[in-house]
């Protein structure tokens, strides 16, 4: 019989760490065959290849190098790269993951040649259509022949645009295979503490780069003033994005809150799990590290207007804090605190959704 050919689209740190769970589960079926796409638009050996050697990601068979530019040359030139990549490959599944420019390309591509589209992590939505992964996602859901979700409130999202309920599959949350996947290296954990000279339980752990708060300078401004303030009794430690670096050597004022802070380059996969494990509080604008933070159970506050993953609002583990003001995020800082939240539900799956979702991709007929 012949084997089914899938076509990995990756381009972004969060791509990396879901595809690898995926990519696990799909080397473990001997009818499957995964070829593997990076667009390039992560580059930096902090942002790509760390998660390709911890992760034992296969080596990309394409990487189509685009790298950074706005929104429209970025996700066109991926287009056209994509597009001769299916062309010449004519894979029977082109596998897409979350809501980057990266996400968006190969949903168009491959919806365009008619090559079936599977999404995973479809369904989210912030209801914010401003946001570049609001719009990416919406297209690549309603592109996609199979739609994988994370979540009860995905599914409900989905019905509720019309999509063909027949077409959509609750799998649960890759991130959380992979949150599994990184406690079972748990050792690491304490090396990267003393590398950076951390207490258990003393530190906030924060990241930022959301272009929301990265593209408004107020808000930029309100995030790191109220970090800096939280810094008086914590170690603020943020494992720095290019994008928000970049910002931050550009802007003196900037520069000096950022002073406060603990700033690091980027941190590899497992290191970053660590530090998750060991915090006192998560400060984010990410998606992906709320929902580490639950799995972890440690307190977050979101640095955002609205988030995709409200469970971890209702269930008490997340604040949603819009960084309008210093006052504003160190209030929300200093609340979160020391909280915990509820820990009886298990919303995002049974740490099996890469095999289910491989499973599906084996016997579901686009
Ligand atoms: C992208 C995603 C965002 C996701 C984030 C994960 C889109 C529209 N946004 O945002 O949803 O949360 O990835 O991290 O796809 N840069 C480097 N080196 C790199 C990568 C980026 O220096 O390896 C700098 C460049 O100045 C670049 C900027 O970061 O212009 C932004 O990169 P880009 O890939 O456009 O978007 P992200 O902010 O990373
Ligand atoms: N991450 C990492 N090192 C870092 C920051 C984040 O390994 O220095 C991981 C994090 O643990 C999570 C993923 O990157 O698995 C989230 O990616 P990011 O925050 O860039 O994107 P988002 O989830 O917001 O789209």
């Amino acid at each position: 019989m012949a084997k089914i050919r899938v076509l990995t689209v990756v381009g972004a740190r969060p791509q990396f760490v879901k595809a690898a769970v995926v990519s696990r589960s799909m080397r473990g079926q001997s009818q499957m065959e995964e070829l593997i796409l990076h667009t390039g638009q992560h580059y930096d050996h902090d942002m790509s290849e760390v998660f390709f050697d911890e992760l034992a990601i296969p080596h990309p068979a394409y990487n189509l190098g685009v790298g950074s530019g706005s929104h429209g040359a970025q996700t066109g030139a991926m287009l056209a790269k994509i597009e001769e990549v299916i062309l010449a490959e004519k894979p029977d599944w082109v596998l897409i993951y979350g809501d980057t420019n990266s996400t968006l390309a190969a949903a168009l591509a491959a919806s365009k040649l008619h090559v079936p589209v599977a999404h995973v992590e479809a369904g989210l939505r912030s209801f914010n259509k401003r946001m570049p992964e609001e719009q990416n996602r919406i297209v690549a859901d309603h592109l996609s022949s199979l739609l994988l979700t994370p979540t009860v409130a995905a599914d409900k999202n989905l019905a509720r645009e019309g999509i063909d309920e027949g077409k959509i599959r609750q799998v649960g949350d890759v991130m959380y295979d992979a949150t599994l996947y990184a406690g079972q290296r748990e050792q690491s954990g304490q090396s990267i503490l003393e590398k950076l000279d951390l207490q258990a339980d003393r530190y906030i752990l924060s990241t930022i780069h959301r272009a929301e708060n990265t593209d408004d300078p107020v808000r930029m401004e309100a995030v790191l003033a109220g970090l800096a303030e939280a810094a008086e009794s914590h170690t603020v430690l943020l494992p720095l994005h290019p994008r928000t670096k970049k910002l931050i050597s550009e802007d003196d004022r900037l520069g000096q809150f950022a002073s406060k802070l603990k700033i690091v380059a980027p941190v590899g996969y497992f290191e970053m799990a660590a530090l998750e494990a060991k915090a006192a509080l998560i400060v984010t604008d990410s998606g992906g590290v709320q929902k580490e933070a639950y799995f972890h159970q440690k307190p977050c506050v979101t640095l955002r207007d609205e988030t995709e993953w409200n469970e971890l609002v209702d269930l008490g583990w997340n604040r949603v804090q819009p960084p309008t003001s210093r006052k504003a995020v160190a209030e929300a800082v200093s609340a979160a605190l020391g909280t915990t939240g509820d820990t009886g539900a298990a919303p995002y799956g049974n740490g099996r959704a890469g095999q289910q979702i491989v499973e599906t991709l084996t016997t579901f007929q686009p």
